[in-house]
């Protein structure tokens, strides 16, 4: 292990610059216009894993965008890790608030801003080096696959199918994935928990084109009015959701449980701060913690309609639209809770308008035991790298993919990230600091030497 370490300090500059030219790639995968991009993306990952060592190394197509996928296969009696991530980022804008261009990294104060330097490539390439530098160093104890995707920031839907198709390539002990968040970089803590997803776009369409605000306005029904009441109905004066059935399937958390959240360390003035805002608002009877993570939300993502232009445009709008997203926790189902907002969206619709429900993607919960060899290794790894135990923490954000392979493949994974929430990932200026792209490659060593030791036991 000392061998390993003293690669990957030897190495660090060289693997920071590799990891500069892959955030320069904008793949974002929302967006045709960079289609290329994304692909370009891939195929620098498949090329730096071929350069470290791996073999098999090839993208495997999809009806989307390709898998990357590359295995060391040291002994077939050895444990095998499979290490999931994504090359895939999010749009960048609004590109007016960036301090710097998003994909043309920039180093500050020890922090690389870029989009996509948190979530998710600095978080893949923490493992391709750490493998690198394993192999290089002939300290690599188990088999390892990678499976690196590009379509994770839009749903995992072709990720699933390819799943399901490979069963036999994708065999493994565990799936270790390094695409969330620690709570501070002096308190380690692993994911347990990730919420669902239920992401759809509504459309309220009032008279049959726009018409004149003054010739008929407060006669017939504007969307845009219609559609905010219709979207602020959703929550009632305790900030529940308001549709009928929404929270019948939720898996309430016990006493303990909620005791034990409520030891996780938690500035709220901090979190305050960051955020520049005066107070935290959410569902009444739960802690702030709880609201972003174990409780089911109703958001607007965007809204928009009419005339947004330059100066005043008197109009009536014929359309209103917004993208709604519901978090979901353990036991909702994310198709079920995507109906039940359908049919309550039009129920409450009245008769001036016509409303349509388009469903974007979804995603189920996943929820991680402890008490597995993977969270045990996962844990060791990182109270050896940080001088201190990390706490298990439930996460508000969805990675698809856990509950596929579950399914798929009846292997559970580990959330061993190294991000940070302030990271401003899907927001403007991204980043991600110095400290944690090294700590992540430094503790990844140590986990594949704990996993191995817990598995062969
Ligand atoms: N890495 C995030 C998810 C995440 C972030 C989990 C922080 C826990 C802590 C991932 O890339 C992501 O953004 N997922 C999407 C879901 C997807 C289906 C579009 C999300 O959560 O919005
Ligand atoms: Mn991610
Ligand atoms: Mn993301």
């Amino acid at each position: 292990m000392k061998k390993t370490q003293a690669y990957i300090q030897a190495n660090q500059q060289r693997f920071l610059e590799e990891l500069l030219d892959l955030l320069r790639i904008p793949s974002i995968s929302a967006d045709p216009t960079y289609a290329g991009d994304v692909r370009r993306a891939a195929e620098f990952i498949a090329n730096n894993l071929r350069q470290s060592g791996a073999d098999q190394v090839r993208l495997e197509e999809t009806a989307g965008f390709p898998v990357v996928y590359g295995e060391k296969m040291i002994d077939p009696k050895a444990p095998t890790v499979l290490v999931y991530g994504h090359y895939d980022v999010q749009p960048a804008d609004p590109l007016e608030l960036w301090e710097s261009p998003p994909f043309e990294p920039v180093i500050k104060d020890e922090i690389i801003y870029a989009r996509g330097s948190c979530d998710d490539k600095g978080q893949v390439f923490m493992h391709v080096k750490a493998f690198e530098a394993m192999l290089a160093t002939n300290n690599l104890p188990c088999n390892i696959k990678f499976m690196i995707e590009g379509e994770e920031e839009i749903g995992s839907n072709n990720l699933a199918i390819f799943v399901a198709n490979n069963k036999e390539l994708l065999q493994a002990d565990v799936i270790l994935i390094s695409d969330t968040a620690i709570i501070a970089n002096d308190i380690p803590s692993i994911d347990v928990g990730l919420r669902g997803l239920s992401y759809l776009e509504v459309t309220v369409q009032g008279p049959n084109r726009d018409l004149h605000s003054g010739v008929y306005g407060g006669a017939v029904a504007n969307p845009i009015n219609i559609l905010c009441e219709m979207i602020a109905s959703m929550h009632d004066e305790f900030n529940q959701i308001t549709i009928p059935g929404f929270y019948e399937a939720v898996q309430e958390l016990g006493a303990t449980d909620r005791a034990a959240m409520a030891q996780t360390p938690f500035d709220l003035e901090a979190y305050q701060k960051d955020l520049g805002i005066a107070s935290v608002h959410g569902e009444k009877g739960y802690s702030t913690l709880e609201r972003a993570s174990i409780r089911p939300t109703l958001d607007v993502n965007g809204i928009w309609g009419g005339y947004i232009g330059e100066g005043a445009k008197t109009v009536l709008p014929s359309l209103a639209h917004a993208k709604i997203s519901m978090r979901l926790v353990p036991n909702q189902s994310s198709e079920k809770i995507t109906q039940l907002f359908t049919d309550h969206f039009k129920s409450i619709a009245p008769k001036g308008v016509k409303v349509t429900v388009t469903p974007h993607h979804g995603g189920e919960a996943y929820v991680m035991p402890t008490d597995t060899i993977a969270y045990q290794a996962a844990s060791k790894a990182l109270a050896e790298t940080f001088g201190k135990e990390p706490v298990p923490t439930r996460g508000g954000g969805s990675i698809p993919v856990p509950t596929v392979f579950e399914k798929e493949l009846g292997i559970k994974s580990v959330l061993m990230g190294f991000g940070l929430d302030s990271d401003a990932i899907h927001s403007p200026n991204e980043h991600f600091g110095l400290f944690n792209f090294y700590k992540g490659i430094e503790t990844i060593p140590h986990f594949f030497k704990h996993f191995y030791a817990l598995s062969t036991k």
